[in-house]
């Protein structure tokens, strides 16, 4: 086993396969070789959701928004909900370029044209994440707008980073709750101030939340889970993986039949916001889930946001 298909372990993480080294190459091609071939997909499952909450909350506060990735690494989460892609897609595009002799500074500027190619919505995304040549990257390609590269649990919040800050109406995470706790939330949100934004989190579910819905707590914020619904993160990486996360679940008291006994790690959805958004806008409506829309269907009719019917493989 190498250190980048995956190696064991570390606080608080230690159940999980340690990925630390695909996190911080240049570019993202061995984080979507490695990820990508344990068919990491909550990005995909997570997009449809953001760009629901996004929508709502453009409509309450009656302008643009402003969004902060939790861990946002080479700005997956941006170029999902920017970008009519998948991250299956992106995953093709970085294994199509990793074979042919391309170097990170010919990559940089041929995914910059290709982010580039289509219409942008007006919404600003600050990405926040340790690793410093991810952030960069997201930053060149013009996925995000501004990042931040400190790691919060360990150190507080310089001033130019709390400026980036200022005005957050959503916070969003995939895949980066476990190494990311309290102590960064608490950080960034003193940070950010009043009105606290909401926060929608996945969340893997060996990973209690009830510290960081604590911290929400003080801020007067109501969290929810998004309930009968969990969403698959990815594939087990090993067979110690699978029995140490299982193993973990059983010590939690979670049930993992038909869950991660199945060889798929899950995570749950947690909305956090102010009581009176939850009445006006109920977590049913916001994070609907239809099931059965990633199957491979044939050519369909879709309507796209300028009204224009097309039909598409
Ligand atoms: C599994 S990746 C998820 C990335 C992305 N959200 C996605 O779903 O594709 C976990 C990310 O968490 C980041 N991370 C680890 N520790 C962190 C910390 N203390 N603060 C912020 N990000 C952290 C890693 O660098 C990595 O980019």
């Amino acid at each position: 086993m190498t250190m980048t298909d995956g190696s064991f372990a570390r606080e608080p993480n230690k159940a999980k396969a340690c990925f630390d080294s695909i996190y911080t190459e240049p570019d993202p091609r061995e984080y979507h070789r490695v990820l990508g071939g344990l068919n990491y997909v909550i990005p995909d499952l997570a997009k449809d959701i953001f760009r629901q909450l996004i929508a709502a909350l453009e409509q309450l506060r009656g302008r643009p928004i402003k969004v902060l990735d939790l861990g946002c690494s080479y700005g997956n989460n941006a170029a999902l909900i920017r970008f009519p892609l998948e991250f299956a897609r992106l995953q093709q595009r970085y294994m199509a370029l990793q074979s042919r002799d391309i170097s990170t500074s010919e990559l940089l500027s041929l995914d910059h044209h290709f982010f580039q190619s289509w219409p942008r919505q007006d919404l600003t995304i600050v990405g926040c994440d340790v690793s410093r040549p991810a952030v960069a990257y997201a930053r060149a390609v013009g996925l995000i707008d501004d990042g931040i590269t400190q790691d919060l649990e360990q150190e507080p919040l310089i001033q130019a980073n709390k400026n980036a800050l200022q005005g957050v109406d959503l916070i969003i995470s995939t895949g980066a709750i476990g190494y990311v706790t309290e102590r960064t939330l608490s950080r960034l949100l003193r940070a950010i101030g009043e009105p606290a934004p909401w926060l929608a989190a996945f969340v893997l579910r060996m990973f209690p939340y009830d510290t960081i819905s604590g911290v929400l707590d003080e801020y007067g914020h109501v969290t929810e889970k998004a309930s009968g619904v969990t969403f698959v993160q990815r594939r087990f990486q090993s067979e110690q993986e699978f029995l140490s996360v299982l193993s973990q679940l059983e010590a939690l008291g979670i049930d993992s039949r038909n869950k991660e006994m199945d060889g798929l790690l899950h995570s749950e959805l947690f909305l956090s916001r102010p009581p009176e958004d939850c009445d006006e806008l109920p977590i049913e409506g916001l994070a609907s889930v239809s099931s059965g829309i990633c199957l491979p269907y044939g050519p369909r009719f879709r309507l796209g946001d300028d009204h224009i019917v097309r039909l598409s493989p």
